[in-house]
């Protein structure tokens, strides 16, 4: 046991992901195993702005939670401390710098280390405050998959599952009706969401950020299959799927947090109906895919991260992100897992897989 560890505190920011709960519980065992104080932080690092938000977790507070969605401490995509939104009545929102509010509560509640989970901008914020002298171990979670360093976050593969079983659904009534379906998934800037559900789910077109598309070439893919006596189609549509020279579709802006992508899949159907006149269906899969229960793979992968954090606390190990380096769970520092994003790599596997299945990108390849 580490001499001089006595309290340690878990937070959850950003958007929520199938398997938060799983690594709160198993970060909260792992700690109490060792004599360890937990105290959870609500909504991001509100708690630490508000600390009347600041909870106690021990063992009774994260029972039977292994398997819920969301996350018991809450979250938030607007809580930056070094850009905080502030909104005074009749004036625009403004970001104030908070910060360092956030190092002078975490030292007066006496806490050792911070387990920050969340996604590409939490582990960026962890980071920031490393470089402030909080000692922080970061978690990566996200279902867009785009954190560099982990071969996966937990929250994916439930993405995933979640879209592979609306695409499969919605084969059979595109084909009873000879309709065109096209189903938008999230993924932010990154196409892995697209990408495995459309290959596991038989998409026909699957349009990812990674390749700009024509929809000259989306439209030749339902016709060839038209003149087949395939008189319906699937096609996934990533909502940051641009086409060629064009630029990804934007559903809202709001100061303090990234823009809100959307909208792209209904723009795709207007076009397939209008160049193909088939009649053709949107369906935007939105947050059914970041709710309800995490697969076993995620609540596995999440039980794994959250003790791999407590370890690399009780060995003083911080400023690093637990990933999964398959068969392990490793260290990687903040700072390379917030160097770049993790997009899909348009020469891999399963991307050449799909080309000869058939797929397309809509890139005429
Ligand atoms: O990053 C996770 C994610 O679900 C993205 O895929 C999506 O673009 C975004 O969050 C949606 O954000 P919000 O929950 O604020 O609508």
């Amino acid at each position: 046991m580490s001499r001089s560890i006595r309290r340690i505190a878990i937070n959850t920011g950003g958007g929520d992901a199938p398997g938060l709960n799983a690594v709160i519980r198993s970060a909260v065992l792992a700690a109490d195993g060792r004599g360890w104080d937990v105290l959870g932080i609500r909504r991001g690092y509100a708690g630490l702005l508000d600390t009347s938000k600041i909870v106690q977790l021990d063992s009774d507070a994260v029972r039977g939670i292994t398997h819920l969605g969301g996350t018991i401490l809450g979250t938030t995509n607007k809580g930056d401390p070094f850009e905080f939104p502030v909104t005074l009545p009749g004036q625009p929102t403004t970001l104030i710098d908070r910060s360092d509010e956030v190092v002078e509560n975490f030292h007066r509640l006496g806490i050792d280390a911070l387990i920050a989970i969340g996604g590409d901008g939490s582990m960026r914020i962890a980071s920031a405050f490393a470089a402030k002298g909080i000692p922080v171990v970061g978690v990566p979670k996200t279902i867009d998959n785009d954190l560099t360093g982990t071969v996966a976050t937990f929250g994916f593969d439930t993405a995933v599952t979640v879209a592979t079983e609306a695409i499969d659904r919605l084969h059979s009534t595109a084909e009873a009706h000879e309709r065109v379906m096209v189903v938008e998934v999230m993924g932010r800037y990154a196409g892995w969401i697209a990408l495995h559900s459309g290959v596991a789910g038989t998409a026909d077109v699957i349009l990812i950020p990674e390749i700009p598309f024509a929809m000259e070439h989306v439209c030749e893919k339902i016709t060839d299959r038209e003149a087949r006596g395939r008189r319906f189609s699937i096609v996934v549509v990533a909502e940051g799927a641009a086409p060629e020279g064009g630029t990804m579709t934007i559903k809202g802006e709001e100061v303090g947090r990234e823009v809100l992508l959307g909208g792209i899949g209904e723009l795709v159907a207007a076009e397939i109906q209008r160049r193909t006149g088939k009649e053709t269906r949107t369906v935007v899969l939105g947050h059914i895919q970041r709710g309800g229960q995490p697969t076993t793979f995620d609540r596995l992968l999440a039980l794994r991260f959250g003790a791999a954090a407590v370890r690399l606390i009780d060995e003083g190990r911080f400023n690093n992100m637990v990933a999964l380096d398959p068969p392990v769970v490793r260290a990687v520092p903040l700072e390379v897992a917030t160097s770049r994003m993790k997009c899909v790599p348009v020469d891999s596997d399963t991307m050449l897989t799909a080309r000869d299945l058939g797929i397309s990108f809509g890139d005429g390849g």
